[in-house]
């Protein structure tokens, strides 16, 4: 059975009420149960972190890497300024799914840059919670599981 990461960056844990016109209305437990089931309609199991903390997301990289098959990683904010989660995620070699609710290119300037995507496996943005669920299905064919 392979095993995935989801994590998710700061900010994300207000999702349902955090502008709902950019990332939906479902709450993060909602979405990580969605995608939880269909890990398991996969053969898959998905562990899920979220923390509004740098080190933190750092230290759950670092300390799931070595048991997990791939990872799908929401960074919030740190996607645009964040080295050292880069660092962690390359160190991994592990295929990296970077996911974004909103369409990153269709706001700020900020957001535009993602220090995460040259390291990625690939980039969903702008689909919603829906984009978990297809990077979920492209590991796991990816990892022919
Ligand atoms: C986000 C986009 C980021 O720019 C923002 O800081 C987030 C969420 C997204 O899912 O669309 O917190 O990663």
């Amino acid at each position: 059975m392979g095993k995935i990461l989801l994590v998710n960056g700061p900010n994300l844990n207000l999702l349902g009420r955090r502008e709902p016109k950019h990332y939906g209305s479902k709450t993060l437990s909602e979405i990580e149960d969605i995608v939880k089931k269909e890990a398991k309609q996969l053969n898959m199991d998905v562990v899920t972190f979220q923390s509004n903390h740098e080190g933190e997301i750092i230290d759950f990289i670092q300390d799931n890497a070595l048991i997990a098959d791939g990872i799908i990683i929401n960074p919030g904010a740190f996607t645009h300024y964040s080295y050292a989660i880069y660092d962690a995620l390359k160190a991994t070699s592990l295929p990296i799914l970077e996911v974004h609710l909103s369409n990153i290119f269709a706001r700020e300037e900020f957001r535009t840059h993602s220090l995460i995507s040259p390291i990625a496996k690939g980039v969903i943005s702008g689909l919603g919670y829906k984009g978990y669920l297809y990077a979920l299905n492209y590991l796991s064919g990816l990892l022919d599981l």
